[in-house]
């Protein structure tokens, strides 16, 4: 029997393909490195959801319209954010969307914009700042997390996130938005059922740890001791090792530029770059020909760091990109007109046989 599901296809999908042996990640038939930092998270959303969702002619548009929609519906629950964590937040937002709004599609990934940027706020006490319809939705969401203007390198560097995140075969909480879509619930609760699975630390709760490492080893020339130390006692580098790729993560390539193009680099950024290279030796070194190497996340925290983003709201950001996947997902899906309805194999005890 296979627990994990490795290996087995349950669905078919145009949308984007993972080859783990060769670092490659297919979007629509692009490689993403020809869209990452080249073309707009709203181009990218457009071409993913093409012959899926009517009329995305203008895509900024349409997800700045979407945004506005969205805070009329998501700001009258700022006052419950606080003490919640920001992806706790993002979940009652995301939630409370009614299933009777029109045009699905753009809402969603409007609102998952809108409500990580309130959520982010939320948590620390703030209110939230409404969207600005003619922004692009990089540079919105940063600008309404923050309530400070954004250069136009710290936009570009959000955009090349949201990008990167858009698409990713068929991950778990992908799968958990088809599940819910092939019973035609709606892509509402595709999206909030995706973002609930995104949120442990085995999915896309997992960048704020990288940090945690980094400041844990604090100096360059403690590095090569502290990740040896680590290792020998058993624990994993964060931001290293994938179930699927077995070389460098695509991903981490192109968050590595964006990383580069951001301007005025700072210690932090040159250190964290250090201490990757010393982890792929000690890896190397550690366990041998395991092929063990960069992930997404290792960047993810250092770009979103580098942005200001606080470490919580790592994965609010993840969903706020992930969200048109979901979306796409969820509309192949709801097409196949069939219920995902796998089987389980009972192991628990058997009534009594009557006497
Ligand atoms: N650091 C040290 N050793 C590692 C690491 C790591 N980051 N990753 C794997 N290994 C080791 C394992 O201990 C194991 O060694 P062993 O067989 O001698 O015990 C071997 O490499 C193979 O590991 P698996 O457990 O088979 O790897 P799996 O595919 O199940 O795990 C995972 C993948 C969860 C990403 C793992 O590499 C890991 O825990 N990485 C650190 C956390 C992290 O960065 N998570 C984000 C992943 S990106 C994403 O999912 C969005």
């Amino acid at each position: 029997m296979n627990i994990g599901l490795d290996d087995v296809v349950a669905a078919e999908t145009a949308l984007s393909h993972v080859d783990g042996e060769a670092g490659r990640l297919i979007i629509r038939g692009n490689d993403l490195e020809e869209l990452a930092g080249r073309a707009s998270f709203e181009d990218v959303v457009a071409m993913l959801w093409s012959g899926l969702v009517p009329d995305v002619a203008d895509p900024r548009a349409l997800l700045g319209k979407a945004r506005v929609r969205a805070y009329r519906h998501l700001a009258p629950l700022a006052d419950r954010l606080n003490g919640l964590t920001p992806v706790e937040g993002m979940r009652l937002l995301l939630a409370s969307l009614p299933d009777a709004e029109q045009d699905h599609p753009a809402l969603a990934v409007g609102a998952a914009g809108v409500a990580a940027a309130m959520a982010v706020r939320g948590a620390q006490g703030l209110s939230p700042v409404e969207p600005d319809a003619k922004a692009g939705h990089a540079a919105d969401i940063l600008r309404m997390m923050r309530d400070a203007p954004v250069a136009a390198d710290e936009a570009q560097g959000l955009d090349t996130y949201l990008v990167t995140v858009i698409d990713h075969g068929l991950n778990a909480s992908t799968f958990t938005a088809r599940v819910v879509a092939s019973t035609q619930a709606g892509i509402l609760s595709s999206v909030v059922a995706g973002l609930c699975a995104l949120k442990g630390p085995l999915h896309g709760g997992a960048p704020g740890p990288v940090l945690d490492m980094l400041d844990s080893i604090g100096s360059v020339e403690n590095a090569e001791a502290w990740l040896d130390d680590a290792m020998a006692r058993g624990e994993r580098l964060m931001g290293f090792g994938h179930r699927i790729y077995r070389v460098r993560d695509p991903r981490a390539d192109v968050l590595m530029a964006a990383v580069g193009r951001l301007k005025g680099r700072s210690d932090r950024i040159a250190f964290a770059e250090a201490v990757e290279v010393t982890a792929l030796k000690v890896l190397e070194r550690r366990k041998p020909g395991r092929r063990l190497d960069t992930n997404v996340e290792f960047y993810t925290a250092i770009l979103l760091d580098a942005l200001g983003v606080p470490r919580e709201g790592f994965t609010p950001l993840f969903a706020a990109g992930r969200t048109a996947g979901w979306v796409a997902h969820a509309i192949e899906q709801e097409k196949v007109g069939r219920i995902i309805r796998p089987q389980s194999r009972y192991v628990g005890a058997w009534p009594a046989e009557a006497a």
